[in-house]
């Protein structure tokens, strides 16, 4: 039996989407069938009626053709997007993108954002995927307000426990995530999550997540931010809810 997912993380990359799929499984009708199964363009999985299956795929937020495949397999499919402040998502991508060494050496976050001449380059994935309103409105075309959630990043890291209480009830589940399981770890410098069943030790989500940002002059910075502000007033606008990031 092919079965599609009731709810789906489509986003955004390096923003916190490992962090919040990995704290809502730890609800007990909240199944997830791997990290990201890709399950619109690879697999299918099957799952138990009385259980919500939950998959993460970031790419699919900045996917041209994804919103409409989506809606044409499920269109009550619930969907959750986490954001955070594009100029720092941008920041953490780079990073991600050296350790993986997929920088060339004479590659710096400055000559990855900017051109030659000094102006934004629009045409990097790393500032693109920032820009949330412009992939939002598409998602919008196909699903109503009640079927996408937006989290803060921020919010996610400082209080996690508040994000999981709204995505619990988006999704339509009771409130049955057990606080006492997520606590802040002051030696990682984020939450992590008790593990009962391993004598209490600390899960925490790697050396992937949470990483040291490069290096970058604040030049950069605030033409990134002189770039992302129009976008991030159109998008509070569109929310009617405004972010608290540095704009
Ligand atoms: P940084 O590595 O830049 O700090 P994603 O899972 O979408 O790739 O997002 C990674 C980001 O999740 C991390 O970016 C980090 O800021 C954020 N995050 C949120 N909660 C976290 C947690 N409990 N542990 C580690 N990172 C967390």
């Amino acid at each position: 039996m092919r079965r599609i997912p009731k709810v789906i993380i489509i986003g955004v990359k390096k923003c916190g989407t490992r962090a919040l799929l990995e704290y809502l499984k730890l609800h007990p009708l909240i199944k997830a069938p791997g990290p990201e199964p890709h399950f619109f363009d690879r697999n299918y999985h099957p799952t138990n009626d009385h259980e919500i299956t939950i998959e993460k795929t970031p790419r699919y937020f900045v996917s041209q053709d994804v919103p409409e495949k989506i809606y044409n397999l499920s269109p009550n499919v619930k969907l959750v997007v986490v954001i955070r402040d594009p100029v720092v998502r941008a920041i953490s991508d780079f990073t991600q993108a050296v350790s993986k060494n997929e920088v060339k050496s004479n590659q710096t976050f400055r000559r990855r954002v900017l051109r030659r001449d000094g102006d934004i380059n629009t045409h990097s994935s790393i500032v693109k995927t920032g820009i949330y309103v412009r992939y939002l409105t598409t998602w919008f075309q196909y699903f109503g307000r009640s079927n996408i959630h937006i989290v803060s990043g921020e919010d996610l890291i400082a209080n996690p426990l508040g994000v999981l209480e709204t995505v619990q009830d988006f999704i339509g589940v009771q409130r049955e995530i057990d606080g006492n399981l997520i606590y802040f770890n002051k030696t990682r410098g984020f939450p992590c999550i008790r593990m009962l069943k391993r004598n209490n030790t600390a899960k925490c989500f790697g050396a992937t997540k949470g990483r040291n940002h490069v290096q970058t002059d604040s030049a950069t910075l605030k033409r990134l931010y002189d770039f992302y502000r129009p976008y991030n007033q159109y998008l509070f606008k569109f929310m009617n809810k405004t972010f608290e990031w540095n704009v």
